[in-house]
């Protein structure tokens, strides 16, 4: 009877130590120690036996039982950890491997105007600053010579916010005050050469006319400029930016903030565009940000980097620029 053990264990271990596999071996596990597994039988033979040869028996059955599941648990052991280590190397990424679909992305053609707008002054001596979006009645229009009645204020143009109390800067203007506040209130005195890229919020949409849009401000203050300079300096950025002499028309025009004020055109083809307001920084300004206008005069622009982007670029309608539709951006990549 122990031979007959003996020998259903030697078959059970090789058994088990060459499952190939987690599942052939439960089948295995069940085989021999399930209901009705061979180890499992040799028990329900006890039931038959004399009780002195019962006790004997059932303990090297029982015996026997463990090793059967000792061998089991460790061939499982044996077996899971190969498997997770054929995951492993079946999931292994080889980061030296060059990546594949290296679709790079571009910059936004309003923000590589902006680029340029900023290295071509930066050429001419400014530095480029920057402001709030949210600004105050005071920075965006009282401190920039806009009287209280005038259009530039009617809801109708400006997003107003909390209230009323604060708005969507209309313009870059109002980094020209913080800039000369700043420099009153540290002590410094002009010159002061700063241009202010950003965005800007106006009621206005049609096809040359977004909410959002872009502006440049630009600002010199020193003790002696002069119209000459500001005349100087645009067209100097003019040329540049569209890479040939342009022929630039200065028009007279209104600003509050400036006096006396100017639209500046420039030929394109047949016709002339105006590209941009300028002029001399009006006395009031100063006073505003408390700069003595009998010692310091200046020179102030703004302009619609879109309008230059559309120019530069070719495109017709300015809404393109927002849409962001991958067919018209990845023509700027
Ligand atoms: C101003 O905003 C003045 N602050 C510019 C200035 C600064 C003049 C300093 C004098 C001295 P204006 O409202 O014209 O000016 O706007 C300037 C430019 O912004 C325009 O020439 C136009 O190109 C652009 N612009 C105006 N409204 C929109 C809009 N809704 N969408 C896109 N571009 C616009």
């Amino acid at each position: 009877m122990s031979d007959d053990i003996e020998q259903l264990l030697g078959r059970a271990r090789g058994e088990i130590e060459a499952a190939a596999d987690l599942r052939a071996l439960e089948q295995l596990r069940v085989d021999w120690l399930g209901k009705k597994g061979r180890i499992t039988e040799l028990l329900k033979q006890l039931g038959g036996m004399a009780p002195d040869a019962r006790k004997a028996y059932g303990e090297r059955v029982n015996r026997a039982k463990d090793a059967v599941g000792g061998w089991l648990d460790t061939r499982k052991r044996v077996l899971e950890e190969a498997e997770l280590n054929a995951k492993l190397a079946a999931e292994a990424i080889d980061v030296t491997l060059p990546g594949r679909g290296e679709a790079a992305g571009g910059l936004h053609p309003v923000t590589r105007t902006i680029q340029r707008i900023e290295r071509l002054f930066g050429d001419l001596g400014f530095e480029s600053v920057s402001g709030p979006e949210i600004e105050d009645d005071f920075h965006n229009f009282g401190a920039l010579n806009i009287p209280e009645l005038h259009p530039a204020r009617a809801m109708a143009d400006t997003f107003y916010v909390n209230g009323g109390s604060m708005l969507l800067r209309t313009h870059t203007s109002p980094v020209q005050i913080r800039t000369m506040e700043r420099h009153v209130k540290e002590g410094r005195t002009p010159p002061i050469r700063i241009i202010c890229p950003g965005r800007v919020y106006r009621c206005d949409f049609d096809r040359t006319h977004s909410p959002m849009f872009h502006q440049v401000e630009g600002l010199y203050v020193a003790e002696k400029v002069t119209f000459t300079d500001l005349k100087y300096d645009l067209m100097t950025f003019l040329s540049r930016f569209f890479e040939r002499e342009m022929e630039v028309l200065f028009r007279p025009s209104y600003f509050p903030f400036v006096e006396p004020g100017a639209d500046v055109h420039i030929r394109w083809g047949e016709r002339w565009l105006e590209v941009l307001g300028c002029g001399m920084v009006h006395p009031n300004v100063f006073k505003a940000v408390g700069l003595d206008p009998e010692r310091y005069t200046g020179y102030a622009f703004g302009l619609g980097v879109e309008r230059f982007a559309m120019l530069r670029y070719g495109v017709d309608d300015l809404r393109q620029f927002f849409n962001n539709d991958l067919r018209f951006l990845q023509q700027f990549a």
